[in-house]
């Protein structure tokens, strides 16, 4: 595993921010696995990647049903929730190996997917809510690769950080 920092996303400026600081380091052929629970942003922060990548964010919808999206940007992104996967047989069918070639893929929940499990090359992002617009990032870099520099709380005009209770 690489290099991990956490930061502050005050509310949803804070996460179109933190898209705009990461999607430039993002390349051909890297997997960006999305933790946390429901309603953690996961999905949200995708449509802001999407349009910090060039693409139009208006396109990313939750693949919950469909199991993956394709969306056009600076580079292809295949966007996969594993929600709805619960063996081996539907992640293979989505032949995303061959998929995968010259994009990037962003799987949701991938915690259901065993094989990903020990991905080293992968970019993982936790994220975590209170409960209100504040969430908390962690994100951890492939290895080898340098991490990108994040200042503590975004955007980085917020005020000062309400205490947590
Ligand atoms: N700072 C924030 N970052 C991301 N989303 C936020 C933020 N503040 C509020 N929200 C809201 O939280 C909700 C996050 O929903 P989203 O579908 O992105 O979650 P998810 O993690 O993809 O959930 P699921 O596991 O069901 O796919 C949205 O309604 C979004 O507007
Ligand atoms: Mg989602």
């Amino acid at each position: 595993m690489g290099l991990s920092v956490e930061v502050q996303l005050a509310n949803l400026a804070g996460t179109a921010a933190f898209a705009q600081l990461i999607a430039p380091q993002l390349q051909a052929d890297d997997w960006l696995l999305l933790e946390g629970e429901m309603g953690s942003g996961k999905t949200t922060l995708v449509r802001h990647l999407v349009a910090a990548l060039g693409g139009n964010a208006d396109a990313v919808s939750s693949p919950s049903y469909a199991l993956m999206n394709a969306y056009v940007a600076r580079l292809p992104v295949w966007h996969v929730d594993a929600w709805r996967l619960h063996d081996d047989e539907g992640f293979a069918a989505l032949g995303l190996d061959d998929l995968a070639a010259g994009g990037l893929v962003i799987v949701e929940w991938p915690s259901r997917i065993p094989e990903l499990a020990n991905l080293s090359c992968a970019w993982r992002l936790h994220l975590r809510s209170f409960g209100g617009d504040e969430r908390a990032a962690k994100l951890s870099v492939p290895l080898g690769r340098p991490m990108p520099d994040l200042p503590p709380l975004l955007p980085a005009s917020a005020s000062a950080p309400v205490a947590m209770p």
